[in-house]
């Protein structure tokens, strides 16, 4: 059941974070707490930080200085062999979907439980069930190439969710939609909160923004500033 945001609770902390690339600093000393069962959105200017923050949070990357931990696990402690076993902990989506494309929507969704150990009738179910509930399951035998745009992000989101993650981070998840699509899965994300799930959302969607009742934190040349 959600009892929204549990104030007791953190998820997230980063602690006095910064990414540099070169002599770029895509983060600069950036310091936040997320809840557990928060939906917040990451906003910000073209170039700010968002994505960078998003990927050091499922260890695309790794920070320059400071200290991120993930529902308790310090990242700077998980070797690279163990990011697949941290990464079942969360369900990213991207803009551009990054579904595999020689691969079924099913077989798509299905992989994140296999590479879990759940297979045979358990899977196909969860499988099933995920497709069912963000509509996309009259498409389930066909290839991500022949989706539309809002059709593929559907696909990725339920692949987000089919692991039951505890937290889901979605890059620009409705930055490649049009504004039908990008609402439904906006929907579908609040689904996913309602559940249970921090999510955390960077976008520059003011639209998307304006319908949030959560937090919003705003990032301008990798420094967060208030909103
Ligand atoms: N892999 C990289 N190499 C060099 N610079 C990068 C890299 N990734 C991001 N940057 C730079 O870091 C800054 C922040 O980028 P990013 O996090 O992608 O911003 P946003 O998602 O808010 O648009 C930008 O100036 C960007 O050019
Ligand atoms: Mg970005």
């Amino acid at each position: 059941m959600n009892k929204g945001p549990d104030h007791n609770n953190k998820i997230v902390r980063m602690f006095s974070v910064s990414k540099r690339y070169g002599d770029m600093d895509a983060l600069r000393d950036l310091t936040i707490d997320i809840w557990r069962n928060e939906f917040l959105f990451v906003t910000g200017p073209s170039g700010a930080g968002k994505s960078t923050m998003i990927k050091l949070l499922y260890m695309g990357e790794t920070v320059s200085a400071g200290a991120i931990l993930v529902d308790g696990v310090n990242l700077s402690r998980v070797t690279r062999k163990q990011i697949p076993q941290f990464r079942r902990k969360l369900g990213v989506i991207f803009q551009n979907f990054k579904l595999i494309s020689t691969k079924t929507v099913f077989q798509n969704v299905a992989l994140v439980l296999e590479v879990a150990g759940i297979n045979g009738r358990d899977m196909q179910y969860r499988v099933s069930e995920i497709l069912e509930r963000v509509g996309i399951e009259d498409r389930a035998g066909e290839y991500p190439p022949v989706l539309s745009g809002g059709e593929q992000q559907r696909v990725a989101v339920a692949r987000a969710m089919v692991g039951n993650p505890k937290i889901i981070l979605a890059d620009e998840p409705t930055g490649s939609l049009d504004p039908e699509s990008a609402d439904q899965i906006f929907g579908l994300l609040q689904s996913a909160h309602k559940s249970g799930a921090t999510v955390i959302i960077a976008t520059h969607d003011q639209q998307m923004i304006s319908n949030h009742k959560g937090r919003t934190i705003r990032l301008v040349n990798g420094r967060m500033v208030n909103c």
